[in-house]
């Protein structure tokens, strides 16, 4: 069987296991969609993201890059927060990177890869940004791996300082935006102490996100 037939025979039987479950599932879906979250990952595909956190088609609006970076001029990714925010409602935006990262390892290692090394300069900002917290880091994988939370605490301010969220927040609208990190090696999500919703202060819970995340033992790599 070629790949390609594998895939529509996997969606059949993927189909068929649904439907044995709950006959009406997929009519339901037609009707509406009312995810309460919305996902932004990594394009990476060991992070499936509604895989990882158990959740079936309608529940999570989900917007993928590599190296899940959030750019204020970035037309795709704003129209998927704005829809997101303003029409399903989301209530809660998570930012999820994940340990492992080829975008910010090559970000880091400053390696050439072709076009997408434009795309990684967002995250060698934040390497640059962050350089006193990388640089006393004893190995290369220390620093890929902190530089991973610190690329997902980053993304998430610039969440919130979307004109679209801060619009939400004005309006009264209840939103929280969180980071999490995923560890390709275990499969489990954490969380890293960055929960941001109206009236909070950004800056002040991005300094407490990285104090948490610097003490933290997940940083210790396997
Ligand atoms: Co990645």
């Amino acid at each position: 069987m070629s790949h390609e037939h594998r895939l529509i025979a996997n969606n059949r039987a993927w189909a068929e296991r649904i439907r044995a479950a709950d006959p009406e599932f997929f009519q339901k879906l037609t009707r509406q969609q009312s995810p309460e979250f919305l996902w932004i990952g990594c394009a990476d595909s060991r992070v499936p993201a509604n895989e990882i956190v158990g959740l079936m088609p309608g529940e999570l609006f989900v917007h993928r890059n590599v190296a899940n970076v959030v750019v204020h001029t970035d037309l795709n990714c704003l129209s998927v927060i704005q829809y997101a925010v303003d029409v399903l409602g989301v209530k809660d935006i998570i930012v999820c990177g994940h340990y492992g990262c080829g975008g910010v390892i090559a970000a880091l290692a400053n390696s050439r890869q072709g076009l997408v090394d434009n795309w990684l300069r967002h995250v060698q900002d934040v390497m640059r940004r962050h350089e006193a917290l990388l640089a006393p880091l004893p190995t290369e994988a220390e620093r890929a791996r902190r530089l991973c939370e610190l690329n997902v605490i980053e993304q998430v301010v610039n969440v919130c300082q979307t004109t679209l969220v801060q619009s939400a927040w004005d309006r009264g609208q209840a939103l929280t935006v969180r980071g999490w990190i995923y560890d390709i090696a275990d499969g489990l999500l954490q969380d890293l102490s960055i929960r941001i919703g109206r009236g909070d202060d950004i800056g002040r819970a991005q300094r407490a996100a990285l104090v948490a995340t610097a003490t933290a033992t997940r940083r210790e790599p396997r």
